[in-house]
């Protein structure tokens, strides 16, 4: 691929996100609204109004979109037309991913000991832990009232409501094994892959086929699109983990080098070890940039940059197979481009 075929796409992502970003964010401000107690409800929805790049409900509506074969430019989102003649309401599974990904973010901050995120002050430290801890499980529970509203037939909305329970213990569980790794000195590839699975993937795979299941889409075909969030999302952690080294915070909206300090195990790091780097003692406790650059310089002498980008392409490619069993259309190929940008971003 070309510089510029790499700076189209990124384009064309850019644009196919901001557009569908503005019609999530007002759909979030209608079915988060702001009440008593308002600290609470505030507090939910500061890091959803700070930002976020969307990604999640982004994938899912390109999912429905190629699916229905519906113009992105005219259909309503609120009354979507599913595969057997019915509407549904396509914003809430929308919304309801989107929540989720913000009570994850907000309980991670706290496990992570983070103290800015999305460009702002993280929730613990603007608020306060009590408040921080209720505003995640409130956000948790919201997605599911949310997810129900959609309008789909009954059978349909319990199998989309089953995926997200399940996606939610997963990402608990992942996280457990996050936190577990830490005081590990050996982690394999294999339980890398799967701890990222489910701290992050799961959300990806809810995502992709959500959708599907509730515009009434065959099980091969939700079968495959969950495969292709799977395969996105495990390829979307390890950029994470790359960018965490080599991004500046400013373009994160996060503390660069934030897990080296916490002592996390990524593929970057499991690499690096087996190549023999003294992982744990690349930087201190209160890094500077110069100190993180010149653990980045060792991890690259390492190879252990390249060994994850690579990793990271080849389940991108996997996953953009999977998306053979939607028709060919625009938003089918946005999908692809999304699954390359996840790869290629550099925030
Ligand atoms: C951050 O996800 C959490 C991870 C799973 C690594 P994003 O990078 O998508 O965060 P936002 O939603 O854009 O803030
Ligand atoms: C995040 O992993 C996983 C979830 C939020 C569930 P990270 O801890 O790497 O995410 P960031 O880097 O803080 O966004
Ligand atoms: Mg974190
Ligand atoms: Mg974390
Ligand atoms: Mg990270």
């Amino acid at each position: 691929m070309s510089d510029s075929e790499g700076r189209d796409r990124e384009t064309r992502v850019r644009d196919a996100v901001a557009r569908r970003r503005d019609i999530v964010n007002r759909a979030i401000t209608e079915e988060l609204p702001i009440k008593e107690p308002e600290r609470l409800y505030e507090a939910s929805r500061y890091l959803l109004d700070a930002g976020g790049k969307r990604l999640r409900p982004t994938t899912l509506m390109l999912v429905a979109e190629s699916l229905a074969g519906v113009d992105h430019e005219t259909v309503d989102y609120r009354s979507f037309p599913d595969l057997t003649g019915g509407r549904v309401d396509v914003l809430a599974p929308a919304v309801s991913v989107e929540t989720i990904q913000s009570f994850t973010l907000i309980h991670d901050d706290i496990m992570d000991d983070d103290a800015m995120r999305r460009g702002v002050t993280s929730v613990h430290h603007a608020y306060d832990l009590e408040t921080a801890i209720l505003a995640g499980d409130t956000l948790y529970s919201k997605a599911f009232s949310i997810l129900l509203s959609n309008g789909a037939p009954t059978d349909r909305t319990v199998r989309a409501i089953e995926i997200l329970a399940s996606t939610c213990t997963e990402i608990c569980e992942g996280q457990a094994l996050d936190v577990d790794f830490e005081g590990r000195e050996a982690v394999t590839t294999d339980q890398y892959l799967e701890m990222v699975e489910f701290k992050t993937a799961v959300l990806y795979a809810a995502a992709s086929s959500i959708p599907a299941i509730l515009l009434g889409a065959d099980d091969e075909t939700v079968e495959a699109l969950h495969g292709y969030g799977l395969d996105v999302g495990r390829a979307f952690q390890i950029q994470d983990d790359l960018l965490d080294l080599t991004a500046a915070s400013d373009a994160l909206g996060k503390q660069r080098g934030s897990d080296l300090v916490e002592g996390k195990q990524t593929i970057i790091t499991l690499h690096a070890r087996d190549h023999g780097v003294d992982v744990d003692g690349l930087v201190g406790d209160d890094p500077t940039t110069a100190e993180i650059d010149a653990a980045v310089d060792r991890l690259e002498a390492a190879g252990s940059i390249d060994h994850a980008r690579g990793l990271a392409g080849e389940l991108v490619e996997s996953g953009k197979r999977r998306l053979d069993v939607l028709p060919e259309s625009e938003a089918r190929g946005l999908l692809g481009d999304v699954a390359d940008f996840l790869v290629e971003r550099g925030y």
